[in-house]
């Protein structure tokens, strides 16, 4: 499933990168050489990477 249209990122490489102890969308996006554009997948962005953020290491 595609999270952000604009960049192409799909929900199982956000979560991949969100797992690498970035807390902040901006920060993750950066990880995958990506920055936020229109900002339309913010919200739902920030809840994969607040539940990665749950999952002990
Ligand atoms: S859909 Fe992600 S920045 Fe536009």
């Amino acid at each position: 499933m595609i999270v952000c249209s604009c960049n192409a990122i799909r929900e199982q490489e956000l979560r991949l990168a969100a797992r690498q102890g970035h807390a902040e969308v901006e920060a993750v996006y950066a990880r995958l050489g990506c920055e936020v554009n229109c900002g339309q997948c913010v919200p739902f962005a920030l809840e994969i990477i607040e539940e990665e953020s749950c999952v002990p290491a």
